[in-house]
């Protein structure tokens, strides 16, 4: 199956997600409810990997874009390695049973315990962002007498043209270092006993559609990969990070096969393994939210259909004023035109604005493409319980995370102990040092 497309699909005139009736799944598992198709998960990563199957390379996830483990654990038995960002990202692919070996671990700042972690889980590489950050691994490897795998990010100073906050190859951004710096910073790593040049590596941001930026910024690395080859620095893989875009509305993205023969004419006769860091292309159609629409209300201007679904749980429209698609569950006659809202306490808690749908109270919309950065940028504002999390296979459906409860959220605080007696507040202050 070639296509990245996501596997709902009108089905007598319901919307299902892979052969499961969604009212089914809210019946069951109450809404709003994120849910995942497996095929279309495994689908996207397959033919990812397929692109590139004549040159030897490796697809890491990047599990920012969606990190359950459900979805990390299919991921890992097919093949894939991981792109980490944090200590926790980490902690997630080893529960899901991904081998660190194929893990690289990006980010601007990385703490000593993130390094250190990483460095004794024996991850492939560190895809290291400053000098700071080369000479804290050193030391930290020379101390536990290890060998840190290191890669230099390089800031090739390119447009990628997408969002402003989703671009990261500008100089002007906090990412990487310039490529005189990174070749100060090779030399440096590649004199040091306890750090190990193994590739070099860019991102240069998300939601691509143009292929030039990424040939553009490909050619910039390879004339670094040159000029370290001459200095006596071998690199043996390049990473072009992730940023493959997919259609939210009318993007046309660029075909993985496209993706793929650009990249590899380019690199022509470059034996360096490829890596890739995906996270969108992977799992942004594999994914919707579904929400039951709660009330209508109309004024002179609008027609606002409030929905249990908020800004809490899918912050992509407010923060990016990204177009999702949203569609009934069930067709039924009427249109009317509307915005999508939550119940969130803001003007900008909306999900959709002017979007022609028949419904009524009670009825379910699914908003689309929402499999990335859908569920992992949610949060417990307004004091809303996190959504929970269903993952479909054919005719079964698993509930991959639990909708919170409100026990959960109120787990973790606590309640001052006796603030009008001064005794009390001794003993809070020592409890506190
Ligand atoms: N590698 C690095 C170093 C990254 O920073 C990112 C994304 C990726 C890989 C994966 O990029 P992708 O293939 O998913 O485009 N929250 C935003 C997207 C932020 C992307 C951050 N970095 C959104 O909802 O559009």
């Amino acid at each position: 199956m070639k296509k990245n497309s996501s596997s709902f699909s009108f089905r007598n005139g319901e919307l299902h997600a892979e052969d499961v009736p969604l009212s089914r799944i809210a019946s069951q598992y109450g809404t709003p409810v994120y849910v995942y198709s497996r095929s279309a998960i495994e689908s996207a990563y397959h033919e990812f990997d397929l692109a590139f199957e004549h040159h030897p390379h490796q697809v890491c996830y990047s599990v920012k874009a969606n990190s359950n483990i459900a979805i990390l654990s299919l991921l890992a038995n097919a093949g894939a390695g991981f792109d980490i960002v944090s200590g926790g990202e980490l902690q997630r692919v080893l529960r899901a049973g991904g081998d660190p070996a194929k893990v690289v671990f990006s980010g601007v700042g990385k703490t000593k315990q993130e390094l250190l972690d990483a460095l004794m889980a024996g991850i492939a590489c560190f895809n290291i962002e400053s000098d700071t950050e080369l000479g804290l691994l050193e030391t930290i490897a020379t101390q536990t007498n290890r060998i840190a795998p290191v890669s230099i990010r390089v800031n090739p100073d390119i447009d990628a043209g997408s969002h402003p906050y989703i671009a990261t190859g500008l100089r002007e951004n906090k990412f990487g270092v310039t490529p005189d710096a990174a070749l100060k910073l090779y030399e440096k790593a590649h004199q040091s006993a306890n750090l190990q040049v193994v590739g070099i590596d860019c991102h240069i941001g998300s939601q691509i559609t143009e292929i030039a930026p990424v040939i553009d910024t490909l050619d910039k690395v390879l004339e670094l990969v040159d000029e370290l080859t001459r200095m006596g620095i071998e690199i043996g893989h390049i990473d072009l990070g992730g940023g493959l875009g997919v259609r939210y509305r009318d993007e046309i993205p660029i075909s993985t096969d496209a993706y793929a023969n650009a990249i590899l004419q380019k690199l022509g006769n470059h034996p360096q393994k490829l890596m890739f860091e995906p996270g969108r292309f992977i799992i942004a159609n594999a994914g919707i939210l579904l929400s039951e629409v709660l009330l209508l209300k109309s004024n002179e201007d609008r027609n606002f259909a409030i929905v249990d679904a908020a800004m809490n749980d899918l912050i992509r429209p407010a923060l990016y004023q990204s177009w999702q698609k949203v569609s009934e569950v069930k067709h039924r006659a009427g249109k009317k035109t509307w915005s999508i809202v939550g119940p969130v306490c803001e003007t900008g808690d909306f999900l959709a604005k002017d979007r022609d749908l028949a419904i009524q109270a009670g009825d379910l919309i699914a908003i689309h493409t929402a499999g990335a950065y859908g569920f992992v940028m949610s949060s417990n504002y307004n004091s809303r319980n996190r959504a929970a999390e269903v993952l479909v296979s054919g005719e079964r459906h698993y509930c991959v995370r639990r909708r919170e409860t409100m026990e959960d959220q109120l787990a973790l605080e606590s309640i001052l102990p006796g603030l009008d007696q001064d005794e009390d507040q001794t003993c809070n202050r020592k409890a506190l040092k």
